[in-house]
């Protein structure tokens, strides 16, 4: 499927792992609605690993868990597409998913049209258990045609964590998205080491293919299958607002049945997700730095706005400086920013050299438009 925004939703991996059920999907279809997360645009509702038996059938089909989903997977599909949301299933590249399930490895046109069978939107395509020896590339190529040929439009999303330099060939295989980085951990450290991971790769992605950064940990607080110490808030604030920036997809990963306030209404922030699904697409680069502990980020959007990002990495306080020349606005050109801050809703002029000076982790969006100064 070609899709003209970062894709938007829900994945069970990061707080349920193997711990997911038909109820589970349901009840979460039903929160995405009543808690105004489709109204915000989320839209994909998402099963990761471990859904099947552990075994295929006597005609080599992966078989859904009749315990986990008692009245077949297509059931819940329809559920879900009775919600006005799209539906996702995982797969791996390999013989066995990462959790030990089968996967599609030379069953790539089968298990697709089991997929197209249910009634699948999304395919995440995990890099488990390949067998060695094997092209990594060409088995995203193979499971991608396969998609194509299974007579349902869905979106392919690629997950092989930045191996093989995704970057350079994920969007000439089809993908819609992909994964370019390990796995996310509830803790700050995890969110830093992704981010500044990816700083210098933001260009590959665009319309139509998009850097994955991972699924998020906002709302988690340590509760969960990826809990390695959990966030605060301020650490939860940063992470959202630098995958909005850097334009990835945004599949949440807390337990939205019961995620609070805060976090709901992060996850539903306007500037942010306007931010995250500029129609442009373009790409966010840096125009400050401080060391290894904070960078800022600048961005077209569309409508002649811009979006401007002071991020502190750092554990301690730190000043980020925006150099104006990074973006452009050499001095004597006659042009600043006019900025509004989208969590305090502050506005005022940038008209030169401007510093942010931020708590550890702490970090500070604005959108701008350019003024006469
Ligand atoms: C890999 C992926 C994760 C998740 C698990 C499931 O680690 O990167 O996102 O899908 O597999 O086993």
């Amino acid at each position: 499927m070609f899709t003209k925004k970062p894709p938007l939703g829900w994945n069970s991996w990061n707080t349920f792992g193997n711990d997911i059920s038909e109820e589970l999907l349901m009840q979460t279809a039903d929160a995405m609605i009543e808690k105004g997360l489709k109204d915000a645009g989320y839209e994909y509702v998402v099963i990761d690993d471990c859904w099947s038996l552990l075994e295929r059938d006597e005609n080599g089909d992966i078989v859904t868990d009749p315990q986990k989903f008692p009245h077949g997977m297509k059931y819940l599909a329809d559920y879900i597409h009775s919600k006005g949301l799209k539906f996702g299933m995982y797969s791996c590249a390999g013989v066995k998913t990462c959790a030990g399930y089968p996967s599609s490895y030379h069953n790539e046109f089968r298990d697709a049209k089991l997929f197209a069978s249910i009634g699948i939107d999304f395919l995440k395509y995990d890099f488990c258990n390949v067998p060695a020896g094997s092209n990594g590339p060409l088995l995203y190529h193979t499971m991608s045609m396969a998609l194509k040929e299974s007579g349902r439009d869905i979106l392919f999303s690629a997950c092989n964590w930045g191996a093989d330099h995704v970057e350079t060939w994920i969007r000439s295989c089809g993908a819609g998205m992909y994964r370019s980085t390990g796995d996310i951990n509830d803790n700050f450290a995890s969110v830093r080491d992704i981010a500044l991971s990816q700083v210098d790769k933001l260009a590959y992605s665009g319309i139509g293919c998009y850097n994955d950064i991972d699924m998020l940990i906002v709302g988690m607080y340590n509760r969960g299958n990826v809990r390695n110490g959990g966030c605060t808030d301020v650490d939860y604030k940063t992470h959202f607002s630098v995958w909005c920036m850097f334009g990835s997809p945004l599949m949440i990963g807390c337990d939205i049945r019961n995620v609070n306030d805060v976090s709901l209404d992060l996850l539903k922030n306007k500037d942010l997700l306007r931010i995250n699904q500029d129609e442009e697409c373009r790409t966010a680069f840096v125009c400050g730095d401080n060391g290894n502990k904070g960078l800022a980020f600048f961005r077209h959007l569309s409508d002649n706005e811009y979006a401007l990002m002071f991020v502190n990495f750092a554990d301690e306080e730190a000043e980020i400086t925006l150099d104006p020349d990074k973006i452009g606005l050499w001095n004597g050109c006659g042009y600043g920013l006019s900025v509004r801050d989208v969590f305090s809703g502050d506005k005022f002029v940038i008209a030169g050299e401007h510093k942010e000076k931020l708590a550890g982790h702490d970090s500070k969006v604005f959108l701008c438009r350019t003024t006469a100064i």
